[in-house]
Parts: C-alpha cells; structure tokens; sequence
C-alpha cells in the first residue's frame, strides 16, 4: 500500500471507521491513529509501528467530558486541564474500565491527553470517541514533524495521512504521573516545563532518578535509552566551536560529517553546517529539531554531528531527545 496525503477531516474518519489506521497531526507531533473501541486497528498500529506490546499509547481526547470516560479524575488533574488543555500535556492516571487492556499495557493506568491541532479535534469530533496515538514513526526512529516524513517512514503501511503542515511545537508532549497524590512524577520533559506544572499545582514535581535510568523505564515503559535516532550516526557535544574529537574519531569527524549548531553562528555556513535556531530561540529550535535530523538523515552524510542546547525550558526536552538519540555513539 502506498499512503494517500490529504486534507479531509471526513476521508481520515472513513479509514478511521473501516478500521484502518491513519496518520493526523498534533500539535507535537504527527500521531498513529485509532479509534479506543477497535482492538484490530490498535492492533495494526503496534504492528505498523513495529512497536513492542508493552509499550502502552496515550489516549486522545477532545474534552473533559470524554477524559471522565476513560480515567479516574483527581483534583490535581482538574487544576492541570483547567490552565494547559488543550495542549501538550500527557496525565497518567487510572484507567476506566472502558479502555481495552491492549492500549495501556495490561497496565491499570491510562495516559490521556487532548491535542490542540484543530484537524486532530475535528476528527475527534466527527468520530465522537477517543482515539489512541503514538507517534507516526518506527519504533525508536525520530518523530515526524509533517505529512512528508510520515510519508517516508510509513508510508508503505497506512492508508491516509491527514496534512496539517508542519507541527508547531515539534517536540512530544510532557507526560505527568498523577497516580500518587503525594508523589506528582515527571516523566517525560517536553513543551511545558516542569516550574509551570509545579505553579499550577502549588507542589513540588519528582523527577526519575536520572534521565535514562532503568527505573523511568519501568514508570514509563517508552523512555527507552534509545530513541528518536536517524539512521545516519548521531555525535551530541557540549559545543561545536573549537570541538576536538577523539582521535579515533577525528576522520570521521571531518569527512563527510553534517554538523548542528544550536544557534546561527555570525559567520558564512558551509553547505555542511546547519543549525536549529536564528537567535537563541529554544521553541524554534525545538519545532526545528526533528525536521533537521530527518532531512540529513537523507542526505548521506556518514555521521552528524550536534551541540547541546541551554539547559531552561524546553531545553531540557530538547537535550533529553538528543541524549536518546545520540546513544549509540560514545565519544
Ligand atoms: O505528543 C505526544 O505525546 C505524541 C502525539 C502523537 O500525541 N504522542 C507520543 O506517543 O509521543 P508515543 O507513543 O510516541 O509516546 C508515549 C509515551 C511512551 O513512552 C509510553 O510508554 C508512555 O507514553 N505511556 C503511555 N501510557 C503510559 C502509562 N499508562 N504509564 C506510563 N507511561 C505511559
Ligand atoms: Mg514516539
């Protein structure tokens, strides 16, 4: 099967209703999509995606109304709905028992959120249910950011992919565990900061004891060590400029190797230098990140090299992918 790009609301809710799974976007990033009723299309998603089973998917909803049918709401998560819903923001909390067992793992929470992208909410809306979303991407390759690089990933396994242009926030959501009143855990960074959940909850926000830890893997069963990696071989530095490899490296450093910078340097680029931001803008680094990765993924550079971001606001999500992403390459 080769995808069909479109932008008809109604011809994803079709695919949708004939259990087809099909690509829409987010507001983060482009997500998998099927309805929480049809087993088989949740089924076909973990399959596409080459996703391991237990690894559970985020619940989308479009209101209140629908979060109350698939969780147990505390007071907590009405404060955090009440300021950032719609918006980037996963919750986990228990499950309802109207969410098949395939979606969360066989585990008793659910992560939920509602996208803000008003395509991602007509179809909701037209479909009048929730539908799970991971992201539209093979298992921990680099999340796609517009019609184009779900094209390329998947492309031979869906049906429809919805084009709503490229993301704006580029990066996926923040998830929270709700699940212990006492404990609120962050478990994934992502657009919203950790300072801003803790404002609204007026309490402190535990954080898994180191990023890559084998203990946020056993809260949050995808924050694999490795992920969002391009095929082509990622380095991540603290900084470029005047950057010296190993020596081991040092070939493959200079020869046919792209190189990331965070912000604009004030010099004239070689066709080989790229970089994430004009001035120092971590959003616009942020909704730039993927996007970059995919396109040099493309263009067969032997290995890419990337500097770190400052560590503030989405920063912190920013560095968070990029030590996923760099894994597999030590220096
Ligand atoms: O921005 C986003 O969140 C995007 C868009 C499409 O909405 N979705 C996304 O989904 O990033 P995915 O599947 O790529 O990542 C979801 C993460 C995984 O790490 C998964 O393990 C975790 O959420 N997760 C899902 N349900 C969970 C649960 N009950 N408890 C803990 N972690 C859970
Ligand atoms: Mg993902």
């Amino acid at each position: 099967m080769r995808a069909a790009i479109g932008c008809s609301p109604e011809e994803a809710v079709a695919q949708l209703k004939q259990g087809n799974p099909v690509a829409l976007p987010t507001e983060t990033v482009y997500g998998l999509v099927a309805p929480l009723w049809s087993e088989d299309a949740i089924l076909k998603v973990y399959t596409f995606k080459q996703r391991p089973l237990n690894n559970p998917l985020i619940v989308h909803v479009l209101d209140e109304c629908q979060l109350d049918q698939v969780a147990y709401v505390n007071a907590q998560a009405t404060k955090l709905v009440n300021v950032f819903w719609p918006g980037p923001l996963t919750l986990i909390l228990p499950k309802k028992l109207s969410v098949p067992l395939i979606v969360t793992a066989q585990q008793s929470s659910v992560a939920v959120r509602a996208p803000s992208s008003p395509l991602f909410r007509k179809v909701l809306a037209l479909l009048g249910t929730p539908l799970v979303a991971p992201s539209a991407n093979k298992f921990q390759q680099v999340s796609p950011t517009c019609a184009q690089h779900v094209m390329h990933g998947m492309g031979d396994t869906i049906s429809y992919i919805l084009d709503g242009g490229p993301c704006s926030l580029g990066i996926e959501s923040t998830i929270l565990s709700l699940l212990d009143e006492q404990h609120p855990t962050l478990l994934r960074y992502g657009p919203i900061s950790k300072e801003s959940l803790e404002n609204v909850l007026e309490q402190s926000i535990h954080m898994p004891t180191a990023d890559t830890s084998d203990h946020a893997t056993k809260l949050c069963p995808g924050l694999f060590k490795k992920h969002y990696s391009p095929h082509t071989p990622l380095y991540l530095v603290d900084k470029l400029q005047g950057f010296k490899p190993p020596q081991h490296l040092e070939q493959q450093f200079k020869q046919q190797s792209a190189y990331i910078f965070f912000t604009r340097p004030q010099r004239t680029l070689t066709e080989k230098e790229f970089y994430l931001t004009e001035n120092e803008d971590l959003t616009e680094a942020a909704a730039n990140l993927f996007a970059t990765l995919q396109y040099l993924d493309q263009r067969h550079f032997q290995s890419i090299w990337i500097e770190k971001v400052p560590p503030k606001g989405i920063g912190y999500a920013i560095n968070d992918r990029l030590n996923r992403a760099a894994q597999d390459c030590f220096l």
